[in-house]
């Protein structure tokens, strides 16, 4: 009997056949796949990214353009003008890379270094002149200067925005300061925990904000003897300047505040309800505008705390006690004094206080 060419094993040829089969069927899997995946994502090139066409005419498919120069023909926008709108046909808009430009090389860069600068210049200025003395001493009687009410709403303000200064400094500058100082976890905890708190703390500042306005504009809108207090610099290099219930510094912290707290509150709103605007430019800006309203008022809140306390002696009592030491009143704020005693701030029999 004729024995058979194959036994029990496959012949060569089929075993070929089966393992080609194989390769062509997972070959069509893959490309399958990988089709419905593009199909499926949501970040894919242009449509016609490929078939764009070199200046000879030809279809340019051999890749001797750059990824950056086919980007850019999908590009549009004026990058001079944020604002400008996008041009018809363009998929890119080149607002966003301005805005990132601005962020990360002035606003990220240069924020924290500008309340340094001012904790340094104060520090330097507390070493040359040293703290500002009740010239005339202490002299033990007391004048009311502000109610209950006007210090619950300047702690509760100045507690609420103590904690917005330091959870935005964190949120702004916790990638380029804590990261490579602490690493990974105790950055991305202090992060995470600063934006809630912000998102929190966010809301309630405008309203520590309009109970401010309301409780401190009386004696903050200028007045005439505001530009006296201009020319004398202050008082800075020495001589008397009058001043009402508020002096020229004080009246142009409350409108900063009010102002540039105005800005924030709305850019803040935009930032924590995005939603509220389908065009991402007010966002864009409304981050800048954040940014550089919070470090101005961050920068001028350092100078105000810095007089409040160790700056000019007797300031602090007016918000621990709500009343300040008479020869306090007579030399920071004579017109004043004279308004609520009735008294005046030149001879009361207390020389030495009297203003001169
Ligand atoms: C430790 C922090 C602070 C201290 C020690 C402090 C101290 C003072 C003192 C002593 C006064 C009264 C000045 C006077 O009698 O003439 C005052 C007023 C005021 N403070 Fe503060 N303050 C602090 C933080 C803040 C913060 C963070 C803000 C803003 C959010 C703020 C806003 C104001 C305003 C608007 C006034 C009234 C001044 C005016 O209306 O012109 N304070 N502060």
């Amino acid at each position: 009997m004729k024995q058979p060419l194959t036994t029990g094993r496959l012949s060569n040829t089929t075993w070929f056949a089966r393992v080609a089969t194989l390769m062509l069927l997972c070959a069509l899997a893959l490309v399958f796949a990988t089709s419905a995946a593009l199909a499926n994502s949501h970040v894919r090139p242009p449509g016609d990214a490929v078939n764009v066409i070199a200046d000879d005419g030809a279809p340019n498919t051999l890749g001797d353009r750059s990824d950056a120069e086919i980007w850019d023909d999908f590009r549009g926008g004026d990058p001079k003008d944020l604002l400008a709108p996008r041009p018809e046909g363009t998929v890119m808009t080149t607002t966003g890379q301005q805005w990132r430009v601005i962020r990360e090389r002035f606003i990220v860069k240069y924020a924290g270094w500008f309340p340094v600068g001012v904790i340094g210049i104060l520090a330097l200025f507390f070493v040359v002149k040293g703290r500002m003395p009740i010239k005339g001493g202490r002299s033990g009687k007391t004048v009311p200067r502000f109610t209950l009410i006007h210090r619950i709403a300047h702690w509760t303000t100045a507690g609420v925005f103590m904690i917005l200064g330091l959870s935005g400094l964190i949120i702004l500058l916790g990638r380029p300061v804590i990261l490579p100082l602490f690493g990974h976890e105790v950055n991305s905890t202090l992060t995470s925990a600063s934006l809630q708190g912000h998102n929190l703390f966010g809301p309630l500042f405008i309203v520590c904000l309009i109970w401010m306005f309301v409780k401190f504009i009386r004696g903050n809108l200028f007045q005439l003897v505001d530009l006296k207090w201009i020319l004398k610099l202050g008082g800075l290099f020495g001589g008397h300047v009058s001043s009402s219930q508020f002096n020229f510094g004080e009246k142009s912290w409350f409108w900063l505040l009010m102002i540039v707290g105005a800005v924030m509150s709305v850019t803040g709103l935009a930032l924590e309800f995005p939603w509220f605007t389908e065009d991402l430019r007010w966002l864009q800006l409304s981050t800048i505008l954040h940014g550089v309203g919070a470090i101005t008022l961050i920068c001028v809140s350092i100078g105000h705390i810095y007089m409040g306390t160790i700056g000019v002696e007797g300031a602090i009592d007016s918000m621990l006690i709500g009343e300040v030491d008479e020869n306090w009143a007579k030399e920071h704020h004579d017109l004043w004094y004279e308004e609520v005693t009735g008294k005046s701030a030149k001879d009361d029999g207390n020389e030495e206080g009297a203003v001169t």
